[in-house]
């Protein structure tokens, strides 16, 4: 399973790149306005921590204005995938994209039919957002489930990337499904990595280390 970090922050991406996990980035407007550094520039040096795919996200709404910001987000690195929101301007767009080899992450999907259309847009990415589906009451996971079996069924290249990631149980039941990627925010991360008894079993490791006759 291949993991990105979910964030346009350099130092977390720098530190996550040092534990050798990091897979790819994804960056939506959201996180990037937290960002004192321009757009570009930020997608830049984002791709230059990373050989993995970088996700910088399209604003516009019509495809025939969707299609040259991509190509323009796109030139900045050969690493960037281009983020565009699923719906009817999205997919003819992501059918364009993808003939020009320009690589498309189809964003705010929160149904297996916009998954399953987005594919067959020639989508390289999906991204169904489980946070948000579960804020409301909905099972983020089981859309996961369903996307995965239809991808399986007809072996789509799409890959899904769980993205809206709330807490590690998300990551590890998304590999359990068999999700190709999740995006995960540096919190959850640094929660993935950490567990009470590892950090007392170390503790006392050290404290008996220092009884051993040397
Ligand atoms: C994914 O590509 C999005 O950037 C992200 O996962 C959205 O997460 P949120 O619901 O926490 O904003």
């Amino acid at each position: 399973m291949k993991l990105f970090l979910d964030s346009a922050n350099l130092d977390e991406i720098r530190e996550v790149a040092s534990w050798g996990v990091l897979d790819g980035v994804t960056t939506n407007p959201s996180l990037c306005s937290k960002e004192n550094v321009t757009f570009e520039d930020n997608i830049r040096a984002i791709c230059a921590l990373t050989s993995g795919p970088v996700s910088a996200e399209c604003v516009s709404l019509k495809a025939e204005e969707i299609i040259p910001e991509a190509r323009t987000l796109a030139r900045i690195a050969p690493n960037v995938a281009v983020k565009i929101p699923v719906g009817l301007e999205g997919l003819k767009a992501a059918k364009m994209l993808d003939g020009e080899g320009i690589a498309v992450n189809m964003t705010l999907v929160f149904s297996a039919g916009q998954a399953l259309l987005a594919a067959k847009a020639g989508a390289r990415f999906v991204s169904p957002f489980i946070g948000r589906l579960d804020d409301v009451s909905e099972d983020g996971m089981a859309l996961i489930e369903e996307i995965v079996e239809i991808f399986e069924n007809y072996r789509f290249k799409t890959e899904v990337i769980v993205a809206s990631v709330r807490h590690p149980r998300h990551v590890i039941e998304a590999a359990r499904i068999g999700a190709d990627i999740a995006t995960v925010p540096f919190a959850v991360m640094q929660k993935l990595v950490r567990h009470p008894l590892t950090d007392a079993g170390v503790e006392k490791f050290l404290a008996d280390w220092r009884k051993v006759k040397k």
